[in-house]
């Protein structure tokens, strides 16, 4: 553990987080609420409601205190989760403040977009540049089997909303379950063409019991008869410096993404963590290796010796996730690191 004595840092620069195997990790996810309108069949059960009680979560302070800690270590892009992040109380205010902080150069956020179009202008003007949106299905029957509740048509209008306020590109994220909403990749794909969306087809993972429980599919064969169909190439280089492989349509009109924690895994480029909301830094979202900053950040930890905490943290970084070899690892729910 950390003492709250270690010693000050030195004035100049400090060298960039490098992991115990030489990933540098300059991408923090931070998930704003475990709270969720929603209740997706594979992150959270039907009628839950064990969520984090307030007096834990992390005040805009400290939550600002740490994302600069992590700004001065080399940290240059966030992601806004949830939960759902929109449900936490006057989220635009702190988007602008983390906006501020030197360093960060990308800030962006991932949506159930039931509440965007209240929200989407809001979130521009604070300086959130990207959206990712959650959108299984195209049909209302399905989405409220899926979600728990009848919100196709919000998230539709939150959807436009980001259009009009000028997010882009905005990212659809589709989680793709076997007897479940496989057979609408098509009508995904024409539905994202239009308005210049990406598509981003994820791979199920065994995270929860909800996880477990899930209709997994393969995406690669998927994605191999998508190609052939759509005439899709394989994108040149990677966007958005994450785990997506894009392809991409001859014209480059449309682009898809493709996600595949478990067909084939990408643990050794792995470039980000997870502070949820109660301040526990989650290290893999395939993994229990965690630290927990926010009884320092309530002791008075100072400046200096946060950012020695957040370095010892990386520390427990593991090499990657054991999905496939032990699928039942993963106790917590998705909503509580923000996928
Ligand atoms: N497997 C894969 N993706 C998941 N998500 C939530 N739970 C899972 C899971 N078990 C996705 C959501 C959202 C993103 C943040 O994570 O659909 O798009
Ligand atoms: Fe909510 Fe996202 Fe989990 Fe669905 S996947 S229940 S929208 S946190």
């Amino acid at each position: 553990m950390p003492t709250l004595s270690s010693p000050a840092s030195n004035t100049g620069p400090q060298p960039a987080l490098i992991d115990r195997f030489g990933r540098s990790i300059d991408y923090l996810r931070l998930s704003v609420t475990d709270r969720c309108d929603l209740r997706c069949n594979y992150c959270l059960p039907k009628g839950f409601n064990g969520y984090e009680v307030p007096a834990n979560w992390l005040s805009f302070d400290e939550i600002e205190r740490v994302v600069a800690a992590f700004a001065r270590l080399g940290t240059r892009r966030l992601r806004l989760t949830g939960g759902e992040p929109l449900l936490r109380r006057n989220l635009p205010e702190l988007a602008t403040r983390l906006s501020a902080l030197p360093g960060l150069e990308d800030i962006s956020l991932s949506t159930n977009a039931t509440q965007l179009r209240q929200q989407a202008q809001a979130l521009k003007a604070a300086g959130v540049r990207r959206l990712n949106v959650s959108l299984d299905s195209l049909d209302a029957a399905r989405v409220a089997a899926i979600a728990g509740r009848d919100v196709l048509a919000s998230v539709l209008d939150g959807l436009e909303a980001a259009r009009e306020a000028g997010f882009a590109p905005v990212k659809i994220n589709m989680v793709v379950q076997n007897g479940v909403n496989a057979d609408e990749i098509d009508a995904m794909i024409d539905y994202c063409r239009q308005r210049d969306f990406v598509l981003r087809l994820i791979e199920l993972m065994p995270v929860g019991d909800t996880g477990r429980s899930a209709q997994f599919a393969d995406v690669q064969p998927i994605v191999a008869a998508l190609a052939r169909r759509h005439g899709l190439q394989p994108g040149a280089q990677e966007i958005g410096g994450g785990p997506a492989r894009y392809w991409r349509s001859p014209n480059s009109r449309f682009t898809l993404g493709v996600i595949t924690p478990i067909s084939q895994h990408f643990c050794a480029s792995c470039n980000r963590v997870r502070l949820s909301v109660d301040g526990t830094l989650y290290m893999c979202l395939g993994q229990n290796e965690k630290f927990e900053l926010r009884p320092l950040l309530r002791a008075g930890i100072d400046d200096a010796s946060l950012e020695a905490a957040i370095r010892e943290a990386i520390e427990l970084k593991p090499e990657r996730h054991e999905f496939r070899e032990q699928p039942a690892k993963i106790i917590r729910f998705m909503s509580a690191t923000g996928g």
